[in-house]
Parts: structure tokens; C-alpha cells; sequence
């Protein structure tokens, strides 16, 4: 039996990676308001999104899930939320037709403010202040009064959330996802590049597709679909004032129970996913499909458990481990966890970051990412799946629509000295759109020679 659970249970136990407050009523006055404010998401939604998450656990499907590492302040503006959403439908698109498979896009969108650090304080030159946290708990800039964790910031995220949810589902349902406008959604700057020519390219053999398709009486008004997409949000839910806040009953949909608010989908890093921990604590009691990243040290006993903590029925669409090994370790390290996980029979999604285990220092000093380690870790995963028989379910990529410098190499051939022209990342270095693009062509040649795989597993399992 399940112990008993409360969406302030967490507070019992250890918390690690959270500001402490120097004002506990202001904080308590501000989760109060926070409260009464109006869910973000819906029950129904958020069904929907492990509904469709399940059938990529069957594979049935793949799991698109991008965005910035870090939302920021500064950088609200539509026309960023725009660029990152077509990025990612752009991608969706070379995914879905390339692959063959549908794809089930999730943003790391619309919440994404909390950042765990590796250390509690910076110094600069010889100044020790608390150290960034996500513009959910303090400033980026190096001063200390903004760098203290100030409450008001919860309200500015909430509001920015709220802000941005209305935009991607105006894009997502009023027609900026429309197939037939395919073309449109070319973006000045990735022009010149070989993605951008393939992206043309295939755009010009969808749209054929759709003639046909008319011409066989099947169009945008017999299946709206084509005309809308769903999409769907995420962030990592490090801070659990804010989750706690926003976790409400529902009493509309026949499932009932517990739902996180702010995001239809919510994960546990690397850093906090202690199994006695307050993370996992809070995450389990939850309705929303969650995230679990898995890095390097992720033991399998330590996998098992915290799969029977937060999946205790074993439901298909509940779980996706998002493994982030780095270039170099995922050929040994994923599989004795994807043997743990099958052995056992336990239903996940296995998703693959291949950017937070592939971090480097630029010789200029910059936080960077090198492409071909990106690519190298994503080959590696859909190799790994191949050899043990189970389904490369999804990719979690830090990515933004903006032409920024920040990761190194792709077609544009970014070096170390350009890294300096446009890195404008509140955290860590995301690829930029033609970079984006890029990857999601080598991942829809993967999922093409995964396909027959997917398809004998299948019949196998039909004929059952
Ligand atoms: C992240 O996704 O931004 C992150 C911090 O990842 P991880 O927990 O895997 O390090
Ligand atoms: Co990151």
C-alpha cells in the first residue's frame, strides 16, 4: 500500500537545490496568491499527453521534447516564442515524414525557470554572492541584492508562463500549424545551409502529398489535423514552492486525483532525484506524465526503485527516462539500465538528451557543446535500442529558433572564436535552428531503420 500523500508531503524531506527564502511571509504570502490563481493546463489535457506518451512506450510513436535550457525575463518576447515553435515544428515535421512515425512535441516551454547548480555561490574576483538560480529565484547579473531569491519573481514567472501557454496554443490551434503553409515556416537565416535545402525539399514532396491527398477528397476540413497540431509543455520541477502551488484536485475528469498545474508534463534531474528525496516525493503523488533523467551514475537498482516509487502500477505513458550518459558513455552505460527496466517488465518511454552529458569549456572560456558529440550520443542511443531490441522512444534537446553561436560546429561550422558573436544562453548553450534542423534529419534516418524492427515487434505482439 502506497503511503499517504500530500502536495506539501515533500516539505518532510530533503530538498536539495532550493533557495532559501530571507522572508518566510513573503514567500508564504505569494504561494497564497499563487494559489487562487487559475490552472495553467487541464486534467483532460494532461491525460491526453500520457495517453499519447503510452503508445510511444508500445512503439507507437516519438517523443519530440526541446526548448531553452533556461527561460528568461530579458528574453520574453512573441517573436522568440514563435521562432522556437516553428524550430520545433519544423523538426516535427522532418520527424513525422522522414520517420514515419507520429511525434508527440512537448516543449520545454511556458515554466522552464529553475535551474540546480553545481554550487550554492560564485566568486568573482574575490566576491562570494549566492549563486543564478533561474530567473524564478533571482538575477542573473553579479549583485547582491539581485542575486538574493526574491518571491515577487514566482508571480513575474507565472505570469510569463500564462502569457506564453496562450501564444503556443493560439499557434498550435489557429493555424500557424497548418500543413498546407508548410513553406512559411522557412526561416531566413538557416537558408543557404544543406538542412535548409533538405527542409525544402521535403516540404515540396509533402505538399505533394497533400494534393493527393485532395485529390482523393481527404483535405483540411475532413481531418482537422492537418490544420492544427497539439502541443504540449514542460519544465523540470526543481522548485517545489512553485509545483506545490500549483497542484490542484481535479474534479472534472473521470480519473480524478492529483495534477501539477503549471505544465502538462513535469522531470526530475539528475541532481535531484534522491530516492528518499523531496522531488520524488512530490512527483509521484502527481497525475502528470514525468520525466527522470539518468545520467552516468544512475545505478539499476537505484532505477528499479525509483520506477516502483513513481510507477507503482506500471503504467504505459507515466514514466520516460531521459538518459543524458555523454558521447562516451552511453554504449556502456544505457544498456545494463534498458536490461534492468525490460527484465523487470517495466512500461517507460526512453528518451535521450544528448546535451547535458556532452557540456564542455571552450578554450575561450565558454560553457559549449561540440555537434558531433550531440550527434555522436544520439547514434549511440538509437544503436544501444537497436541491440537490445527496444524502441529509441524520443529526444530532449536544449534548442532555440534564434541564430545563436552557442554550440559548436553544425553545417554553419561555429568555432571557438565565433561562440562570442551570439551567445545570449541564461544557462546552458542550445543548439540554434539550422543546428536543430540538422539533428533532426539524422534522427528521422534512424527512426526510417528502426522502422521494420518496430513493425515485426508489433505484428509479435498482435498476434499475442
Ligand atoms: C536540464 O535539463 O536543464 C538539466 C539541468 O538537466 P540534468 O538534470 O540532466 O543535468
Ligand atoms: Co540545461
Amino acid at each position: 500500500m502506497a503511503q499517504q500523500w500530500t502536495p506539501d508531503g515533500w516539505r518532510q524531506r530533503t530538498a536539495l537545490q532550493m533557495p532559501d527564502y530571507p522572508d518566510a511571509a513573503a514567500l508564504n504570502g505569494v504561494l497564497d496568491k499563487l494559489r487562487s490563481f487559475p490552472p495553467l493546463v487541464f486534467a483532460g489535457e494532461v491525460n491526453a499527453l500520457r495517453r499519447r506518451l503510452a503508445q510511444v512506450s508500445e512503439g507507437d510513436g516519438f517523443l519530440l521534447q526541446g526548448g531553452d535550457c533556461a527561460e528568461s525575463f530579458a528574453e520574453f518576447h512573441p517573436d522568440n516564442i514563435r521562432d522556437t515553435f516553428r524550430v520545433l515544428m519544423q523538426m516535427a515535421v522532418v520527424l513525422t515524414f522522414g520517420g514515419a512515425v507520429p511525434v508527440v512535441k512537448v516543449g520545454r516551454m511556458a515554466g522552464q525557470f529553475a535551474k540546480p547548480r553545481s554550487s550554492p555561490t560564485e566568486v568573482i574576483d574575490g566576491v562570494e554572492l549566492p549563486i543564478y538560480r533561474g530567473d524564478i529565484v533571482n538575477g542573473i547579473e553579479f549583485e547582491e541584492a539581485l542575486r538574493q531569491p526574491d518571491p515577487n519573481r514566482l508571480l513575474t514567472a507565472y505570469s510569463q508562463a500564462a502569457a506564453t501557454l496562450n501564444l503556443l496554443r493560439a499557434f498550435a490551434q489557429g493555424g500557424y500549424a497548418d500543413l498546407y503553409k508548410i513553406h512559411r515556416w522557412n526561416l531566413g537565416f538557416v537558408d543557404g545551409t544543406e538542412a535548409a535545402a533538405r527542409y525544402r525539399e521535403l516540404c515540396g514532396r509533402i505538399t505533394e502529398a497533400l494534393e493527393f491527398m485532395e485529390a482523393c477528397g481527404i483535405n483540411g476540413d475532413s481531418v482537422p489535423e492537418m490544420r492544427q497540431t497539439d502541443f504540449y509543455t514542460s519544465h523540470e520541477a526543481l522548485l517545489l514552492n512553485y509545483e506545490e502551488a500549483m497542484t490542484r484536485e481535479d474534479t472534472i475528469t473521470r480519473i480524478g486525483g492529483w495534477y501539477d498545474t503549471s505544465a502538462h508534463m513535469v522531470w526530475i534531474g539528475d541532481r535531484t532525484r534522491q530516492a528518499d528525496g523531496a522531488h520524488i516525493e512530490y512527483c509521484r503523488g502527481i497525475n502528470n506524465p514525468l520525466g527522470l533523467k539518468a545520467g552516468p551514475t544512475m545505478e539499476r537498482d537505484d532505477l528499479i526503485r525509483l520506477i516502483d516509487t513513481l510507477n507503482p502500477a506500471n503504467e504505459a505513458g507515466r514514466l520516460t527516462i531521459i538518459c543524458r550518459m555523454g558521447d562516451d558513455q552511453v554504449l556502456e552505460k544505457l544498456p545494463p539500465l534498458i536490461r534492468a527496466v525490460e527484465g523487470e517488465g517495466r512500461k517507460v518511454v526512453w528518451s535521450c538528451d544528448p546535451m547535458h552529458g556532452n557540456t564542455i569549456k571552450s578554450s575561450t572560456g565558454y560553457k559549449t557543446r561540440p555537434f558531433d558529440r550531440i550527434l555522436a550520443e544520439v547514434r549511440g542511443f538509437f544503436a544501444v535500442h537497436q541491440g537490445e531490441g527496444t524502441h529509441a522512444g524520443g529526444v530532449h534537446v536544449e534548442m532555440t529558433g534564434r541564430d545563436v553561436t552557442e554550440c559548436l560546429g553544425g553545417a554553419q561550422l561555429i568555432d571557438e572564436e565565433q561562440l562570442a558573436s551570439r551567445y545570449h544562453t541564461h544557462c546552458d548553450p542550445r543548439l540554434n535552428a539550422s543546428q536543430s534542423l540538422e539533428l533532426s534529419f539524422l534522427i528521422a534516418e534512424m527512426l526510417k531503420q528502426q522502422r521494420p524492427a518496430r513493425q515485426l515487434a508489433q505484428a509479435i505482439e498482435a498476434a499475442q
